[in-house]
């Protein structure tokens, strides 16, 4: 199906947070989308030459499959850490000589390998951004790749010079303190503007039955949106029977109804995220979180739902 990669970004340009400075500046670097879009065509390219183990790959960078949750950021906490002891054990060595020299080196490399496995699950979660988000999280993603090239610049002077190799400590410490730079944009692109959030976090839904309708507002093989409470639900008939799962997309809060049903799997329209109405579970991402999953019954020609259990 044609994937509609204008929408799904949740930043549009009314948003009141204009006058941060963070974002102000963003808006003022246009020449961060031309890197932005041709890091998705070359990352797209290369899952797709992969095939399937690129679609199961892809789905593991996400955080779709195995952790079922988003994996760059538990990823990147193996970089902040290592390097944050690695300039502590540098400048321990420096000034009291108590700690050896091998111990800041060891904590460099564990920080390069690690930020090089989270740069392959950012990517991945990049290629899935658009419009503003995609231009934060190249501005993301280009502080991190510029820090960690200078952590390697660091590493390979330690190896080429015997400590105390100062001009490789000062560079990998001016590096550590980019990585707090990048880590607020990245920060930033979760909390301030929800990039790879639950987008059905802060529903309630129904906890007791709720009126949807009439059973015949909902024919065999089609999708339909409904309120219940305030829940958004999709709702479908197939072979007689009625399921239904939330209708906001887990990962960009894309129009699940406005997608493709096949079976008892429905794409989402904006990335292509799939799921089952059966059980509400994502199967495929960029989507890492399940979907809300509400029980169904008919009574007297009346379709009700509620939540099959607690959002929250
Ligand atoms: S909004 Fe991104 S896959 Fe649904």
């Amino acid at each position: 199906m044609e994937i509609d990669r204008t929408r799904g970004s949740r930043m549009t340009e009314d948003r009141r947070t204009e006058a941060r400075t963070l974002e102000r500046w963003v808006r003022g670097w246009p020449w961060l989308d031309g890197l932005g879009n041709g890091t998705q065509k070359v990352v797209g390219a290369a899952y797709d030459a992969i095939g399937t183990p690129g679609w199961l790959l892809r789905n593991a960078m996400h955080g779709t499959s195995i952790t079922h949750h988003p994996l760059h950021p538990a990823l990147s906490d193996v970089p902040l850490g290592a390097w944050t002891v690695g300039v502590v054990a540098d400048w321990l060595f420096v000034i009291t000589g108590r700690v050896p020299a091998v111990a800041g080196d060891l904590a460099l490399v564990v920080g390069i390998l690690g930020a090089l496995l989270a740069a392959v699950a950012g990517l991945t979660d990049h290629h899935d951004t658009v419009g503003f988000e995609e231009r934060m999280a190249t501005l993301h993603g280009l502080a991190m790749v510029a820090v960690t090239a200078a952590m390697i610049v660091s590493l390979v002077w330690r190896v080429a010079a015997p400590a105390p190799h100062a001009g490789a400590i000062v560079l990998s410490t001016l590096a550590w303190l980019g990585v707090l730079a990048g880590a607020y944009v990245g920060g930033h692109l979760s909390f301030g503007m929800g990039t790879a959030v639950n987008h059905n976090a802060f529903y309630e839904g129904p906890a007791d039955f709720v009126q949807v309708g009439s059973a015949q507002d909902f024919p065999d093989g089609q999708m339909r949106r409904v309120l219940a409470g305030d829940l958004p639900v999709v709702i479908v008939r197939r072979a007689g029977s009625l399921r239904a799962i939330g209708a906001v997309c887990a990962h960009a809060g894309g129009p699940l109804d406005e997608g493709k049903l096949d079976g008892d799997v429905v794409t989402c329209p904006w990335h292509a995220s799939r799921f089952k109405f059966s059980d509400g579970r994502v199967v495929k991402g960029p989507a890492t979180f399940d979907q809300p999953l509400l029980s169904v019954r008919e009574r007297a020609g009346i379709v009700e739902v509620k939540l099959a259990y607690p959002l929250r």
